[in-house]
């Protein structure tokens, strides 16, 4: 049930305290997982519009920013054993989550039950609900 995992994260501490679930999986079973980032396509938008000419630099940077940001988590799954592949990807969030989903057939998705905005009144942020909703397959939310 949990050999292929998609991981998804914001780089914020919640989804941080979601791989530490993710690599006690290995008892369950669990080999490779899929760790992904989303670069919010609307900021990205955002910028289009006032940087037309720059926009190509940016997006490589954005992209080059978050690789470097999943060095740490890949060489942390990768020491506890896992098969560990890195995807970088603009979308919107949800959406760029249940399209690997699918692309990657992953077994189950593990991710923070909040992110980067943490607003402690709600029990699930917008794109952890979305993916909850949506997804084909199990969810497991971190708290
Ligand atoms: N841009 C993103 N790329 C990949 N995963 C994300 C992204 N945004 C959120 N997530 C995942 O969803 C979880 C919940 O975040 P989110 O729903 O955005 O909460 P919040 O509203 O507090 O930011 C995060 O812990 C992370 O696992
Ligand atoms: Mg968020």
């Amino acid at each position: 049930m949990f050999e292929k995992i998609l991981y998804p994260t914001d780089f914020s501490d919640e989804a941080l305290k979601a791989m530490d679930f993710v690599a006690s999986l290995k008892d369950a079973g669990a080999k490779d997982v899929v760790v992904l980032h989303v670069i919010e396509k609307g900021s990205f938008d955002a910028i289009a519009r006032y940087a037309i000419k720059d926009i190509v630099e940016i997006g490589k940077n954005l992209k080059k920013r978050a690789m470097k940001e999943m060095r740490p988590i890949e060489d942390t799954l990768k020491t506890k054993g896992f098969k560990v592949k890195v995807i970088v990807v603009t979308a919107v969030p949800y959406m760029g989550i249940l399209d690997i989903e699918k692309k990657e057939k992953v077994s189950a998705i593990v991710m923070g039950s909040r992110g980067k905005t943490n607003i402690t009144e709600i029990l699930l942020g917008s794109v952890s609900e979305k993916v909850v909703r949506r997804a084909k397959v199990p969810v497991l939310v971190f708290r």
